[in-house]
């Protein structure tokens, strides 16, 4: 069986303000009112028979949204709290350290909450399995559509003769600067980094081990000296302080030599602005994705979310409202990664 370790501990700023620091993106409902959280659709996503019940990592801070939304699901998980924030990296090993005390040759897959995934996943990890098992980190690869700069790239290496359809990495390169990924979408050969990672945990714990040897003793300890309640262990403040601050790409994935490519085919989306959320959304026949209490006139693809007012739109096409009971964001379709912005100049003030 493998053990899913859900990661929920980001804050998510470019879908401000749906997405706040006490209350980030991945605890938000996926389209509209009756659906379930992304949080919540990555829980039910790897739940079955080839899995275990999760590993659930995530900020002290959302902890209360963890329990609630798992409650929802009536799944039971494992829930690891972060005193404070220090990027993947430690996330994964802290869980990494609970599944090999079970089980060192126990088979973890990581898995950001914050994408939204259409296609036959259990095809792809069908075929991840034997690599892993193999001492291997296998990283799901997507094919790259346009130069983006907030994800990974791994670099196709050539095939294995061993395992039918897994490929070498030549290189992992984690967020390159733009001109750096218009290089690697030209080489054809390139793929975005999903996120999603499939490895036993004495593999990735070795690697931690010999790549950053400062960072293995704190996370080590402080799931030793961690608080232990009700099926939660709350990470030891002082050891995990102690942490580099960065993703799993950084500490592991740049460095290793036992990556491997899955390109796998599946509808993959990061849902990470708002032209993005209006692009994965349920659309009417003028393109228009509404939620909560809209009417419009001479509008297309508009995207609005409305949690409590009535909102008219008359002749504003392309437009994004999303109206919280606290805060107004009005921009246009293509605009949103400034969004950030104006949370930096928000938290500025402060
Ligand atoms: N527990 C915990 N603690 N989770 C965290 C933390 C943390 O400190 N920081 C982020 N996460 C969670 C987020 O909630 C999200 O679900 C996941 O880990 C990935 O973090 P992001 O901050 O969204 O990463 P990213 O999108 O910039 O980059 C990652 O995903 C890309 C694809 O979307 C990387 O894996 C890239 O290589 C990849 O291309
Ligand atoms: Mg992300």
């Amino acid at each position: 069986q493998i053990v899913p370790i859900i990661l929920c501990g980001g804050t998510g700023t470019r879908l401000w303000p749906m997405s706040r620091s006490q209350s980030p993106k991945q605890f938000h409902k996926v389209d509209g009112p009756a659906s379930l959280t992304f949080f919540q659709t990555t829980v039910q996503r790897h739940r079955g028979l080839s899995y275990g019940d999760p590993v659930v990592v995530t900020a002290a801070a959302h902890l209360p949204a963890v329990r609630r939304q798992l409650a929802e699901l009536q799944c039971p998980a494992e829930i690891i709290a972060e005193p404070v924030a220090r990027n993947t990296g430690p996330a994964v090993l802290a869980a990494a350290l609970e599944v090999a005390a079970r089980d060192p040759e126990a088979l973890m897959m990581v898995l950001p909450s914050d994408h939204v995934i259409n296609g036959n996943m259990d095809e792809v990890v069908q075929r991840a399995i034997g690599p892993a098992m193999d001492e291997r980190i296998v990283m799901l690869g997507i094919k790259p559509l346009y130069p983006e700069t907030g994800y990974g790239y791994i670099c196709d290496g050539g095939a294995y003769t061993t395992h039918p359809g897994l490929r070498r990495v030549a290189h992992f390169i984690e967020k390159p600067p733009y001109d750096e990924a218009l290089g690697l979408m030209s080489t054809g050969t390139a793929f975005w980094a999903s996120g999603i990672s499939l490895f036993s945990a004495a593999t990735i714990i070795e690697e931690f081990k010999r790549l950053d040897r400062r960072t293995y003793e704190a996370v080590e300890l402080a799931v030793g000296n961690g608080e232990r309640r009700e099926g939660e262990l709350h990470l030891n403040a002082d050891a995990f302080r102690r942490a580099e601050n960065e993703p799993t790409e950084r500490i592991v994935f740049e460095k290793t030599e036992r990556v491997a490519l899955l390109p796998a085919a599946l509808d993959w989306n990061d849902v990470g602005s708002w032209t993005s959320i209006h692009g994965v959304g349920k659309a009417d026949a003028q393109g228009n994705v509404f939620h909560g209490d809209v009417i419009s006139t001479e509008t297309n693809n508009a995207l609005v979310r409305s949690e409590e007012r009535l909102v008219a739109l008359v002749g504003v096409p392309d437009v994004i409202v999303i109206d919280t009971p606290d805060a107004l964001l009005v921009t246009q379709r293509g605009r949103c990664q400034d969004v950030k912005t104006v949370v930096d100049l928000l938290r500025k003030e402060e």
